[in-house]
């Protein structure tokens, strides 16, 4: 294991910061230095100089902080997670929506799963729409799952999962939507399909720009990991991403209260929603 003095801990954290957003304090020192470790070992390294100079100096294409932020996040993830919350998505939040595009004769529906890790959440999502809305079929239709760890997109994209992931999918979802094979759960083509997977880091300004049109943008559970000013820059990104009469999802735990006032709060069932007026 390296030994990383207070000052490489700080210039590490401070790099991370700068690239992703993310924040380390110092009771995060054992967790970077073990993921330092491994990513020295692979590239036999012997000296954390060595290693901070490579992220510093000597990475134009940024191809060892995507190794790094491979190995930093937090990953964890489930379907139908914080369901209460999916029902006031799909009671109140999606029907409101659907109806006031239905009025204007348009017929095209956007959500944006950012920081979708393994996937299950934007096939959750996915899975809703159709539940509560089988004519999105014949709409313009589509759920954009963003994720900066390569690793979790390449799940993503497979669309197959073990009986963790599952365990919390609804008895009336689960034999509709997914199907299964051996001890894994597919999630079934019509469904799958809808699901677009995206590399995207939060913290980029560019490419943050380019995401525009959202009806819904779920980021539930990513941005615990963000300080008060990386996280105000996301959600500043998602006003405008969003569309006027659309809603920010975030997880139970997440307030934007602090960093922003752009949003209507709203309450349904009992859960906190960002609307954009
Ligand atoms: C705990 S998971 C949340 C998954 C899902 N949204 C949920 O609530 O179950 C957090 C995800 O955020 C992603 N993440 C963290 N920082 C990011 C960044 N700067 N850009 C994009 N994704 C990021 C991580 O890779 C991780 O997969």
């Amino acid at each position: 294991m390296p030994d990383l003095t207070v000052e490489q801990f700080q210039s590490l954290s401070q790099v991370i910061y700068q690239k992703l957003g993310l924040h380390f304090d110092d009771k995060k020192i054992y967790f970077l230095k073990t993921r330092v470790a491994k990513r020295m070992a692979a590239l036999d390294l012997s000296d954390p100089r060595e290693y901070l100079f490579l992220l510093n100096y000597a990475d134009p294409q940024g191809q060892e902080m995507q190794a790094l932020a491979n190995l930093v996040t937090t990953n964890e993830t489930y379907m139908f997670r914080e369901y209460d919350q999916l029902q006031a998505f799909a009671n109140h939040c999606l029907p409101e929506v659907l109806s006031a595009k239905q009025a204007r004769g348009e017929k095209t529906l956007r959500i944006w799963s950012a920081g979708c890790s393994s996937g299950e959440e934007p096939y959750t999502l996915a899975m809703i729409v159709q539940e509560v809305f089988p004519q999105a079929q014949s709409w313009d239709c589509g759920i954009v799952a963003t994720d900066i760890d390569e690793n979790m997109l390449r799940k993503a994209a497979a669309a197959r999962y073990g009986s963790r992931s599952v365990h919390d999918v609804p008895g009336e979802y689960r034999a509709k939507y997914l199907l299964e094979d051996g001890d894994e759960y597919v999630v079934r083509r019509r469904t799958a399909c809808l699901v677009e997977t995206v590399h995207l880091n939060l913290h980029d300004r560019m490419a943050m720009r380019a995401m525009r049109g959202f009806d819904f943008i779920f980021c539930r559970n990513v941005l615990i990991y963000f300080d008060d000013l990386s996280r105000k820059a996301v959600v500043d990104h998602f006003y405008n991403a969003l569309n006027r009469g659309g809603y920010v999802f975030l997880g139970h735990s997440e307030s934007i209260g602090r960093v922003t006032t752009a949003f209507k709060l709203k309450r349904f069932e009992d859960h906190l929603v960002y609307g954009k007026e």
